[in-house]
């Protein structure tokens, strides 16, 4: 019931009747004036005028269905349908890959305010303190062949870099491709997708999402290369409203992708993001690393990198993600 009253009080912009709380919810006034006090306990600031009812003046920075759901103005279709919302937790990765496998159907968003193991990209940990930041995992069990799924860690970064600039407006938001989103050329999300699958069929994958948010500091060892959002702008943002604005561009951009099963229609727009298109880079391959002009993504989501040889003739090499 806790989680209506917050949908009810955020819908209306005046008062809610205490009467109208009880008949829709089919409760006393006792158990509302209950729910009210919790909500206060809770941190959210409710006006409570006799004869008026109950208004909304303030809702906390927190990350429960009830917030995220509230923050949502676009089509999401099934992602989110399912909002898990922890204190504390080892990985949403494990835990979203744990209920996939136990039956959860495609479209579980699982959040927590901290992780004691955040799993990061080639067996690194990531530093997830409560919160700071943002920690969540969206889950879905897409029809496609597995070995396009790699390209679904892009759209995830378009989608999720889109989302951060629709809140932050002014700020200098960039994809370090294939997948991190630099803030002003500092690390602000990382995203880490895992799949289970078969050899011709996917069973399901998880796009684990970390955002700095209201860090004012960082660990020794990554403080030159990681900055957060509040250090960036100066703005403690919602977290509610970022993962709201995630699942509408994610939604969004995956109907576009699944078109093709690639970025064809996606690739002018991650290009756009790019912080390293046209400029120099350096390519470690296994194979020996080399430099290059970065071109942008290919539909496959591969980087194009122009290389020129002593006679002065250039060849683009395309570089898969790994
Ligand atoms: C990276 O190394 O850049 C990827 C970091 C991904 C971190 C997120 S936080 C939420 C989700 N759960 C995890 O354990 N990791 C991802």
């Amino acid at each position: 019931m806790k989680t209506k009253i917050i949908a009810k009080l955020h819908e209306r912009e005046g008062f809610v009747s205490s009467q109208e709380l009880c008949d829709e919810f089919n409760v006393s006034r006792t158990a509302v004036w209950k729910v009210i006090n919790q909500l206060k306990e809770q941190g959210y600031e409710i006006e409570a005028v006799p004869r008026k009812g109950y208004r909304l003046l303030e809702s906390p920075d927190r990350m429960t269905a009830a917030e995220i759901r509230a923050a949502i103005t676009r089509p999401t279709g099934e992602m989110g349908n399912e909002i898990l919302s922890f204190d504390t937790i080892d990985s949403t990765n494990t835990k979203a890959a744990e209920l996939a496998t136990a039956g959860q159907p495609s479209g579980l968003l699982v959040v927590s305010e901290e992780q004691t193991s955040g799993k990061g990209r080639r067996g690194r940990s990531w530093s997830s303190p409560f919160g700071k930041g943002i920690f969540m995992t969206l889950m879905i069990k897409p029809d496609i062949q597995p070995n396009h799924a790699s390209m679904l860690t892009l759209v995830a970064a378009l989608a999720i870099a889109k989302a951060i600039g629709r809140m932050t407006e002014q700020a200098d938001v960039k994809i370090k491709w294939p997948n991190d989103i630099v803030v002003n050329g500092k690390k602000v999300v990382g995203i880490l997708t895992e799949m289970s699958a078969q050899i011709d069929y996917i069973n399901h994958i998880v796009i684990g999402i970390g955002i700095n948010v209201h860090n004012e500091d960082f660990p020794e060892e990554i403080k030159e290369t990681a900055t957060s959002l509040y250090r960036e702008t100066g703005v403690h943002f919602k977290r509610a409203q970022i993962i709201a604005a995630f699942l509408e561009e994610f939604y969004h951009d995956y109907q576009i992708y699944l078109q093709t099963e690639d970025l064809t229609a996606l690739e002018q727009e991650y290009n756009a993001c790019l912080i390293n298109c046209n400029r120099q880079v350096r390519v470690l391959d296994p194979k020996g690393e080399f430099e290059g002009i970065a071109r942008g993504i290919n539909p496959q989501g591969e980087l194009l990198v122009e290389t020129t040889d002593s006679n002065g003739n250039t060849c683009v090499r395309p570089i898969a993600s790994g």
